[in-house]
């Protein structure tokens, strides 16, 4: 088993990664805890929901599942009051627990309840997709969705512990993994140029769900994240890296009304994207280029609903900037590894390489 330890101005907490980390998940646990309000979905309660009641139980503490169904439409304020109402008629007081088992939407709604119910409670994470395990289970952000947009309603609330068991991954839909799998190649081609080679070097374990090369992708995230929150835990500077990918990849998302990629794979898209326009702006020298688009394109590239053309993602793309202030940032890398914040990126040239993405004139398509 391995533990990465993150250190926040809001304290300092164990990420365990291994196999079968329910058992010492427990003992690790802060004194005094007597019940547990057990959050997760519908797709994943009926698969580790039993075995992590029974951990817990074991422990001595008194178990309240209460299971949402799956997708990010259970991450609502509704779905949060309907959690508080649970956790009041359990009696469930400060000095106790909200977990959350599955992947970043019972994360993030569930850590939203922890944060919020009496003004805070603790919060344990169980991650059980691979883009939980690797990102949204570190770094303390919650939250629910609003009507006019995703995650709005928020806090930063750190878990006292993620157990981040690599086998709840096996049982994972392929699509969702390699959606997680974008979020890896992300810190590799942003953050870590050895990481970066790791990755090209291990790929096919890594696709193939091999344990322990998992083992060693998801603690280095992890270490990764860790590391970058430790600096910047509110996000006011080098946060912004993780970012990579994201701009032109949420306004894809939007354009298409969320339904039409799965987050990571606009993810992936956007990592091209912002590939392109960092070679075309000379910050990126194109061997460098090369190098991040062929790993890039091993994840595959969804293609775009038949008919879109760029106006709905460039429109998305002013609405954001106008959020951020009026300037577009854009996290382009400057060589495999490495990755900087760009304000003055022109339009014209976001335009040109989503043209050629919904041309059908980009990489490999799935
Ligand atoms: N807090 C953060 O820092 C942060 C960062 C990134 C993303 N997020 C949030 O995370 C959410 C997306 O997370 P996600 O991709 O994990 O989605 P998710 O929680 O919806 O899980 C994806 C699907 O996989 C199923 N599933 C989960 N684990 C499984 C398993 N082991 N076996 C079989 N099926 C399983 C779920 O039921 C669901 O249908 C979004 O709401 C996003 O906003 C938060
Ligand atoms: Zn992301």
């Amino acid at each position: 088993m391995r533990t990465v330890q993150v250190e926040t101005g809001g304290g300092s907490y164990p990420i365990i990664i291994g196999r079968e980390v329910f058992p010492s998940l427990a003992d690790r646990l802060p004194p005094g805890i007597r019940k547990v309000l057990l959050v997760s979905d519908g797709n994943v309660f009926p698969l580790f929901g039993d075995s992590l009641a029974r951990t817990l139980a074991e422990a001595g503490l008194m178990v309240k599942p209460y299971v949402v169904d799956p997708g990010e439409k259970s991450k609502t304020l509704r779905v949060a009051e309907a959690l508080y109402t649970v956790a009041l008629e359990a009696g469930l007081g400060r000095g106790d627990l909200v977990a959350a088992l599955g992947g970043g939407v019972a994360g993030d709604l569930a850590g939203f309840v922890a944060a919020t119910y009496m003004r805070g409670v603790a919060f344990l994470q169980v991650p059980t997709t691979l883009l939980a395990q690797v990102d949204s289970s570190v770094g303390g952000k919650v939250g629910v969705n609003h009507p006019l947009g995703k995650n709005l309603i928020g806090a930063f609330h750190q878990p006292v512990l993620v157990a981040a068991d690599l086998a709840t991954l096996d049982t994972l839909p392929r699509r969702e993994f390699l959606a997680g799998a974008a979020e890896v190649v992300k810190y590799g081609a942003a953050l870590s140029e050895p990481f970066l080679r790791f990755l090209e070097q291990n790929w096919e374990g890594f696709m193939g769900g091999d344990h322990s090369v998992l083992a060693e992708v998801v603690a280095t995230c992890c270490r990764l994240k860790a590391e970058v929150v430790a600096r910047d835990e509110r996000e006011t500077g080098e946060r912004a890296l993780l970012n990579f990918g994201h701009t032109l990849g949420h306004a894809l998302e939007a354009a298409t009304g969320y339904s039409h990629y799965l987050h990571g794979e606009a993810v992936t898209v956007g990592m091209v994207l912002d590939t392109l326009i960092a070679r075309e702006m000379k910050v990126l020298p194109a061997g460098e280029a090369d190098r991040l688009l062929a790993l890039l394109y091993r994840l595959g590239l969804r293609p775009p609903p038949p008919g879109l053309d760029a106006g709905p993602a460039l429109a998305a793309l002013r609405f954001d900037k106008k959020r951020a202030g009026g300037s577009a940032v854009f996290i382009l890398p400057v060589r495999a590894g490495a990755a900087r914040v760009f304000g003055g990126v022109e339009e014209s040239l976001a335009a040109g390489v989503l043209a050629g993405y919904l041309d059908g004139h980009l990489g490999e398509e799935r």
